[in-house]
């Protein structure tokens, strides 16, 4: 009897949760393709004259793909800007965010340096030819190899991230037998393990440290990293503010006056978000789909760069300090509307409480992660424009619950296999986070303003899933 009045309740709740879900993302206007450079043939997505059908024809599925245009418009926005503002300043691309060579190497050609935070990265980031002097090395796991290679090559800045850093460069000196150009990332969040802690005073001794050692190194950067999918300029100018305060303070005490200024990333993107701890909580517990983000809340990059670099000006005015240089590392404001991932459907099931689920070749398991935490936007590919009137739960293919994609995400209502979804926003941190959790990860492909296609990245084979074992069965 209790077992029945609890069956119903809950069968009553997810009607009327779906419901819910439903009447909100209805009152959404439908997404237009173009914020992400993408086009609209007769319902059908394209670049230009090229079908996302033709390239999922040709190239399988699922598969990822980068538009060249849109890449180069938010890479060259910010780097332009920069540069005109403050001779000299320069953006570096966040390898983290999009480790795929081939991406990679277009922003440089663009004119961007070379964020990198592991060996790997900077072993990648001399590989593909980007000179010292457009490379910066941040993160938390500087080995000794690596930073005689930083030293040898000559790279801009080695961020100190943690006290033991300052010994172990001093050996990679003495081994290379030339100087480093060093820098302190400043710690201003005491909660997170990141930087040297500004507030007990362990950056600045630090800082001081490098800076009257010269003949060991030269001091080169301040650094910092505060925030996330920024909207507006505000926090990266508080924060920037604190370490022009800090430069002032070094030079006071030392005589070195810092030549850069290295703000981060965390430059938010109007097409996805971040969600909130509420949005969050809800989607994982009701189900509840997070609505989208609102592009009238985002500063438009030049006046977020116009305010940053308008302040900095009038502070170090105020502080009588020469003008740094400014470094950005920005991740996923540069590559995360250049890529989508196309999904095909292998099936389609109908359960009770309007459930109907959407299994396809994608998941968070293995190749959306960021969806677990991040709103972002679906395009059935055919139906670019359609009326969405159906809810779906759309899952990957690793056979656990855990492996869905989205729940309840309002689409057209005649979704069924063979169908092809496109994942937006899917250029930074899907590729950083995707495995292969049972499955090869898919090819990658970049389409250029002129429609040629070039694949960067071939698909996986199980001969390479097995490329490291060592058992005779597989030689
Ligand atoms: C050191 C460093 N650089 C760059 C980035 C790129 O951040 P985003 O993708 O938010 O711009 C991050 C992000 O966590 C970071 O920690």
């Amino acid at each position: 009897m209790l077992s029945r009045l609890l069956r119903n309740t809950i069968h009553l709740m997810t009607r009327q949760l779906s419901a819910f879900n439903k009447r909100r993302q209805q009152r959404l206007p439908l997404p237009d393709p173009r914020m992400w450079g993408v086009d609209v043939r007769d319902n059908h997505l394209a670049f230009g004259d090229v079908l996302l059908e033709d390239l999922a024809k040709q190239y399988g599925t699922p598969l990822m793909i980068f538009n060249r245009e849109r890449l180069l418009l938010d890479a060259l926005s910010i780097q332009t800007a920069l540069d005109q503002k403050i001779n000299g300043s320069r953006a570096l691309v966040s390898y983290k965010t999009t480790p795929i060579p081939g991406v990679l190497q277009e922003l440089h050609s663009a004119g961007l340096g070379a964020e990198v935070i592991s060996p790997y990265e900077l072993w990648l980031a001399c590989k593909l030819g980007v000179p010292g002097e457009k490379i910066v090395y941040n993160g938390v796991n500087k080995d000794p190899d690596s930073l005689e290679l930083a030293v040898q090559h000559g790279v801009l800045a080695i961020n100190v991230d943690a006290v033991e850093e300052v010994a172990a460069l001093k050996l990679a000196v003495k081994k290379v037998g030339r100087k480093a150009n060093v820098g302190v990332r400043l710690g201003f969040n005491e909660t997170s393990q990141f930087g040297l802690s500004v507030k007990s005073g362990e950056a600045f001794e630090v800082a001081k440290l490098l800076a009257s050692d010269n003949e060991n190194f030269n001091f080169n950067c301040i650094h910092f990293n505060a925030t996330s999918g920024a909207r507006n300029s505000k926090t990266h100018i508080h924060y920037a503010l604190k370490a022009l305060d800090f430069m002032k303070a070094l030079l006071a005490e030392t005589g070195a006056t810092v030549p850069y200024l290295d703000i981060g990333g965390g430059i938010g993107v109007p097409t996805s978000k971040q969600m909130s701890g509420i949005e969050f909580v809800l989607s994982r517990a009701l189900q509840i789909v997070p609505l989208p983000p609102d592009h009238g809340d985002f500063e438009p990059i030049e006046h977020f760069l116009d305010n940053v670099v308008q302040k900095i000006e009038d502070k170090c005015g105020a502080l009588q300090m020469p003008l740094p240089k400014l470094l950005m590392e920005p991740g996923r404001f540069v590559t995360s509307r250049a890529g989508i991932l196309l999904t095909k459907i292998r099936s389609r099931k109908e359960r009770t409480n309007d459930v109907t689920f959407l299994i396809g070749e994608a998941g968070k398991l293995n190749l959306t992660l960021p969806m677990d935490f991040q709103y972002h936007e679906i395009f059935d590919i055919k139906r670019a424009q359609a009326p969405r009137n159906k809810s779906f739960s759309i899952v990957g293919r690793v056979c656990t619950t855990a492996d869905w994609t989205v729940r309840m995400k309002l689409l057209p209502s005649g979704l069924s296999q063979g169908d092809i979804l496109a994942i937006m926003d899917a250029g930074a941190y899907f590729t950083a986070f995707s495995n292969s959790f049972a499955f090869p990860r898919p090819p990658v492909i970049i389409v250029d303003e002129r429609g040629g296609v070039t694949e960067i990245r071939r698909r996986e084979t199980y001969a390479d899933l097995v490329g490291c074992d060592t058992i005779s069965a597989l030689l």
